[in-house]
């Protein structure tokens, strides 16, 4: 159903989310006949264009990065509902042409985007309760990186937080709208078959991987004061692995489902500087080649300094002391420039108690579920199953579920989905603070500890799946990574 009337105030309106990823969703909802006829878009940013001038900006910028065909009529449609001021986040008195441009805002959404500079939340947040523009109606979108450890994280919270209420507030963690991300919590959730399995006592260990193929892709100069573990670690792979470990919640209301995942990570057991030598692996990509190109090294890209100690991947052993999963190790993993673009989690079950049956030689003998989020979505079920023949032997097979080839509908992007439930005023997609907060307490003592430590994150050439100390990682356990399973 379409959502209420609205505005929407896109701050980094020319910027590079914008282009990719939010205009093309906005697109999208809006062809899908998801946005009100009287839904606007007011973006911002520091250009001097007038509407007109950041339509035709548009056109050339974000218009071909839709990946579906758009047709002329469609496009000036939604160019329609679009609009532009040139406002400078730091100046307070361009947010009163802001305000002056949206009528009877009290009775409208107003949903203001924060697709800036992390450092530019607090200006822009009292800039707009200074116009009013903090009314019951009004909500905030941050965008991540939300600060840079605990001290910045709670800073930016206590500066926004000034001037909207914590149900205003609206952390962003794409993942977190990804259909298949929230298939997760469906096949937990809708299915008895996995629940009664789904703890320790018939898992041995966990995997999470979100693998990238890419490299820094223009973006040296953030991501190498950035580095994997602050891009992908503190949120994405945390949200997955909460989704993976939390306890079923009282109902899917935005409290009850963030209680949960907020419970995962007050319970994630905290590393002491050993436990970092010891179970945490951070790597830096070499030149190599992906898909068979060659590419340069990580100290090779724009902005990245040639001794740069920034780590392009991550590996690490998570423990959740809690009744559930005591003593089950969640292995996380991510890195960019990897063999291949792949996200995906993998229960590996416990042996039988007694193995009855020979396994055919190289067949594996436990149960595994793989559900895989991307590029392809599909969960297999590896059972064991007699191999063809005169004898009695056992060899994996799988259960498969596909989703694309099962549900034919159209699978929204990500942030299209979140720009829905933002303007719906639907949290549940949502981080709240001490989420967020919990996950940079864990996180911070990895820091310090690789800060402390003189030696350089182990090289892996581009196109590989890691340093090979990752799989060392998981070999004192006798586990192994997926793929070399
Ligand atoms: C972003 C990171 O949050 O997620 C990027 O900043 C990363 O470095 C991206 O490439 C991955 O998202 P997706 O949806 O392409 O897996």
């Amino acid at each position: 159903s379409a959502t209420p009337a609205f505005d929407l105030l896109l701050f980094g309106g020319t910027g590079d989310l914008a282009m990719r990823k939010l205009i093309p969703a906005l697109w999208q909802a809006a062809a899908a006949s998801q946005l009100h006829a009287d839904g606007r878009i007011v973006a911002l940013g520091r250009k001097p264009f007038d509407a007109a001038g950041y339509r035709v900006w548009l056109s050339e910028h974000a218009r071909p990065l839709i990946g579906t065909p758009v047709d002329d009529a469609s496009w000036n449609a939604f160019l329609a509902r679009v609009d532009y001021l040139p406002l400078d986040a730091c100046r307070p008195e361009d947010f009163a042409l802001l305000a002056a441009k949206l009528p009877a805002v009290e009775k409208r959404v107003l949903v203001a985007y924060l697709a800036t500079s992390p450092e530019l939340f607090a200006p822009i947040c009292e800039s707009l309760a200074a116009v009013g523009l903090d009314h019951e109606n009004a909500r905030v979108v941050l965008e991540k990186p939300l600060g840079h450890d605990l001290a910045s994280a709670n800073a930016i919270n206590d500066a926004v937080l000034a001037h909207f209420r914590e149900g205003q507030v609206y952390r962003i963690d794409h993942y977190l709208g990804k259909e298949s991300v929230q298939n997760l919590m469906a096949i937990r959730f809708g299915n008895v078959l996995f629940e009664p399995l789904w703890r320790r006592e018939w898992v041995e260990h966990v995997e999470i991987t979100i693998a990238e193929d890419l490299g820094v892709e223009g973006r040296g100069e953030f991501y190498n004061q950035t580095g994997a573990l602050r891009d992908m670690v503190q949120n994405h792979l945390l949200q997955l692995l909460c989704i993976v470990a939390m306890e079923p919640p009282a109902s899917m209301g935005a409290d009850a489902i963030r209680d949960e995942k907020l419970k995962v990570v007050t319970s994630l057991r905290r590393f002491r500087a050993r436990d970092v030598e010891t179970k945490t692996v951070r790597g830096q990509y070499a030149a190599g080649s992906v898909h068979g190109a060659p590419v340069p090294a990580y100290r090779e890209e724009a902005h990245v300094a040639d001794d740069s100690r920034t780590e392009t991947y991550v590996a690490l052993k998570a423990e959740i002391d809690n009744w559930r999963w005591a003593d089950v190790p969640f292995y996380l993993r991510t890195g960019k420039r990897l063999a291949e673009r792949v996200a995906e989690i993998v229960i590996h079950f416990r042996d039988v108690p007694h193995a009855l049956l020979p396994t055919a030689p190289g067949g594996i003998a436990a149960n595994r579920l793989v559900i895989h989020l991307q590029p392809e979505e599909n969960i297999r079920l590896h059972v064991l199953a007699k191999a063809p023949g005169d004898s009695m032997e056992l060899q994996s097979a799988a259960l498969e579920l596909d989703f694309t080839k099962r549900f034919a509908a159209r699978r929204a992007d990500a942030y299209e989905r979140l720009l829905l439930d933002a303007i719906r005023g639907n949290l549940a997609l949502f981080m709240r603070r001490d989420e967020g907060v919990e996950a940079w307490r864990w996180v911070e003592p990895i820091l310090e500890a690789w800060e402390a430590d003189p030696a350089p994150p182990a090289p892996y050439p581009a196109g590989s799946w890691g340093p090979a100390a990752a799989s060392r990682l998981l070999y004192e356990n006798r586990h192994a990574w997926h793929e070399e399973c």
